[in-house]
């Protein structure tokens, strides 16, 4: 396959390793290392590169709002990960007294204890937890926590822990019959999945941009929908978060410190940089621009779910076949397979030292193509899987 041949060549690690922890963190694309580069050298040499910076924040808005399919790119803030962008976004929503929140059991930790934090200052009354029966949580447990008081519902797009790819549309629709707004986790998706906010019903997703999207840490976006945006009031803000902040004046063609900031009113932005409070991380969002645009030159992620699946369901069947339990859902996965190992460090240790890369977890292996990984990866790994087990 020439696309992917093409790929690869843009990933140093993969002449080194076999590297499949992209849930972990993807590599470094060379493209991005360029990037960060470039812009550092021009920073060292001319001074600030301002301008070209607030270019570029826009410019990635646009190539993450393309990917999720937004509205428009004014629908995305650009923060510094996944954490600080769902705090950000909670931060300005209200909350009718005696809400609570429903997430899952099944979400990385980050989205469970800002609700935790939300209920410890009674801004919230109860965080109720959808529990996971075989990897997945069933669409009843949704069904039995959300009620008319339920502010909103959190769940990961991909779940870290067992891979399982949630029905997204489905909770948004029995969170809505119950006017409560859904929001997604899409770290494990965003960059190999293909994402429609607006047809799966998503009021907020928030990602940062180090794992699928193979770009650095500091980097993350909130995509926020119309409706919830009309609801906003921010909490806390800054000179990017209002409505005359730098983007805009750079959009108008004004220069930038010509007029004075006018502090004496407080207006704060109509679109979701309300959620910026100050400079951007710019040297993580170069890097991050950059794997985006190489991204999408192979039109990811519509190519890349199938071709990533098939490796995923490859190594499921020979798994399976060494006698070792999956644990990953295989009628709704993404590409993400977890299966059982009495010593998941034991193994994942000697893998290393053979240069394959996956993540132990607790009682488990978690193994994570990308669309740069090869059938000749995954069989390489299954080769050492089975000399592990054979000599241990
Ligand atoms: C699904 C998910 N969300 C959030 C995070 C945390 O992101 P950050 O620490 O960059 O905010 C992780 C980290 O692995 C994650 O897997």
């Amino acid at each position: 396959m020439k696309w992917l041949e093409e790929l690869r060549s843009h990933i140093e690690i993969v002449g080194k390793k076999t590297y499949l922890d992209n849930a972990g963190a993807g590599p470094l694309t060379k493209d991005a290392a360029d990037a960060v580069r470039d812009f550092l050298d021009l920073w060292q040499s001319e001074g600030e590169p301002w301008e070209l910076a607030l270019d570029h924040i826009v410019e990635a808005k646009k190539y993450f709002a393309r990917l999720i399919n937004a509205q428009s790119w004014q629908n995305i803030a650009a923060v510094s990960g996944a954490t600080h962008g769902l705090n950000s976004l909670l931060s300005a929503m209200e909350f009718k007294p005696g809400s609570n929140v429903v997430v899952s059991s099944l979400n990385f930790p980050t989205g469970i204890f800002s609700f935790h934090a939300l209920k410890s200052r009674g801004l919230i009354r109860e965080v109720r937890v959808a529990k996971s029966i075989n990897g997945y949580v069933p669409l009843s447990e949704y069904e039995r926590l959300i009620d008319d008081n339920t502010a909103l519902v959190f769940v990961d797009y991909v779940s870290w822990i067992t891979g399982y790819r949630e029905r997204i549309r489905e909770i948004a629709e029995i969170a809505h019959s119950r006017g409560a707004f859904l929001i997604t986790d899409a770290f494990h998706a965003v960059g190999v999945l293909p994402i429609d906010v607006k047809r799966d019903g998503v009021d907020a997703l928030i990602t940062g941009t180090y794992k699928w999207l193979l770009g650095p840490h500091g980097a993350g976006f909130v995509y926020v929908g119309d409706e919830l945006m009309s609801k906003l009031k921010p909490a806390f803000s800054g000179w990017m978060g209002i409505e005359d902040n730098q983007v805009s004046r750079r959009l108008r063609n004004e220069k930038l410190f010509e007029r004075p900031i006018d502090t004496s009113t407080f207006k704060h932005a109509k679109d979701a940089s309300m959620l910026e409070w100050g400079t951007w991380p710019i040297i993580a969002f170069e890097g991050a621009l950059a794997s985006m645009k190489l991204l999408t030159t192979y039109e990811v992620p519509w190519r890349f779910e199938d071709y990533t699946k098939g490796l995923v369901e490859k190594l499921a069947d020979s798994i399976g076949e060494l006698g070792l339990k999956v644990t990953t859902p295989l009628d709704s996965h993404a590409a993400i397979i977890t299966f059982e190992y009495r010593d998941p460090y034991g193994l994942a240790e000697f893998l290393g030292r053979n240069k394959v890369v996956v993540s132990p977890r607790p009682g488990t292996i978690r193994v994570s193509p990308h669309a740069y990984n090869t059938i000749e990866e995954i069989e390489k790994l299954l080769y050492l899987v089975r000399r592990y087990i054979k000599s241990s």
